[in-house]
């Protein structure tokens, strides 16, 4: 869709309702009301961060759509990270059966990976995206100019899952900085793209998203219980560096990758906040069996053999995955 014809989709829809976060409205909200020509729209403006991401939230926005008089001709244009995409795409699948929605990603993170692919959801009770949808936003506007008010950490966070893209997809991507990312946003898209089109629902093929994922979600969530959380693509960094290491003992991956891979993961984890010592691998253990058990529907591991060779669903010992947390942790400490 141009530029042109969303903006004539939304003139003549019968209300229009931006949702974003505090931090994004402060920032861009009169910007892209312009930019689309939607001035008149509804503003829904909910508090920033995965603490938010929740039920009552997504009440709190239904109630709005309500009260506003939103109807099946309604758009709700959603305008922020991936914890607003993934929200709004929510709430609006679910209104009334469903209204149209536009992703208008503002974080390098949901440029490349939240906002595409039609998963939508909030956490429940401690567990990621328990309670979601499977539907498509109608666009994903890119535009790099929301980057230009983004912390150096969230734009790390989003490097590293180009990165992942590169391990699984492109060699290409396995390189991306902060001095070249700009360059590779709609590639790593596009990666993304590709492989939801051959597995919408997320039964097999899918599943190659998650390479780095598996402990990255664990210690992820160790950090929540910390004052120090890591970002979501810090996680997957550090996770990622655990699959490396699981795949040079397991699937015969070459040991030159994940010694290559050592700086670039201490590059993406730079600005984290959270001392090294304050990882308890005991703890990660258990909030991965934990996952496992309650929150996730995936058996297994993505491990790879190579570059761009993924292998999904691998089962590894768990004396060994708990090795790979005292490696990384070693590994980070030098
Ligand atoms: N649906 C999917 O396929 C999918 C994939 C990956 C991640 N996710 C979800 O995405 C979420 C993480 O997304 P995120 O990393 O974008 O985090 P986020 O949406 O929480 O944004 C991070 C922070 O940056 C701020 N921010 C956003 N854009 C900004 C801008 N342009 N300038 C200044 N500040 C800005 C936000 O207010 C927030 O404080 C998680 O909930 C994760 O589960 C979903």
């Amino acid at each position: 869709m141009t530029h042109d014809e969303l903006k004539a989709m939304l003139a003549e829809a019968s209300k229009v309702f931006v949702l974003t976060d505090a931090n994004v409205a402060m920032y861009w909200l009169p910007e892209l009301e312009h930019w689309l020509g939607c001035e008149q729209a509804v503003e829904v403006v909910v508090k920033a961060g995965e603490r938010y991401k929740t039920l009552g939230t997504a009440n709190r926005v239904w109630k709005t759509l309500l009260k506003q008089e939103a109807d099946r001709q309604s758009v709700l244009v959603n305008l922020g990270g991936g914890t607003v995409t993934d929200l709004g795409g929510f709430v609006a699948s679910c209104y009334q059966r469903g209204i149209r929605f536009v992703n208008v990603p503002t974080t390098l993170l949901a440029m490349v990976d939240a906002a595409i692919g039609g998963k939508n959801g909030v956490d429940l009770a401690g567990c990621k995206n328990q309670i979601g949808t499977f539907a498509e936003p109608v666009e994903v506007l890119v535009n790099p100019i929301f980057l230009s008010t983004l912390s150096d950490r969230e734009l790390l966070s989003g490097i590293a899952e180009m990165v992942k893209c590169g391990f699984i997809a492109d060699e290409d991507l396995v390189d991306v900085t902060v001095d070249n990312y700009e360059q590779y946003i709609l590639r790593a898209g596009r990666i993304k793209k590709d492989i939801v089109e051959q597995d919408f629902r997320d039964r097999n093929k899918r599943h190659v998203l998650n390479f780095g994922h598996t402990l990255g979600h664990a210690m992820e969530a160790f950090s929540l219980t910390t004052d120090t959380p890591l970002t979501h693509g810090e996680a997957v960094a550090l996770g990622m560096w655990c699959a490396l290491w699981l795949s040079v003992r397991q699937c015969g991956l070459h040991e030159e990758v994940l010694m290559d891979y050592t700086p670039k993961m201490k590059m993406l984890t730079e600005q984290t906040v959270m001392p090294w010592e304050e990882m308890d691998v005991d703890a990660v253990m258990r909030l991965l069996a934990y996952d496992k058990k309650r929150c996730d529907g995936h058996s297994g591991f993505v491990l790879i053999k190579a570059i761009e060779k993924p292998l999904v669903d691998q089962q590894v010992d768990e004396a060994l995955v708990r090795e790979s947390l005292v490696e990384l942790l070693k590994s980070l400490n030098e």
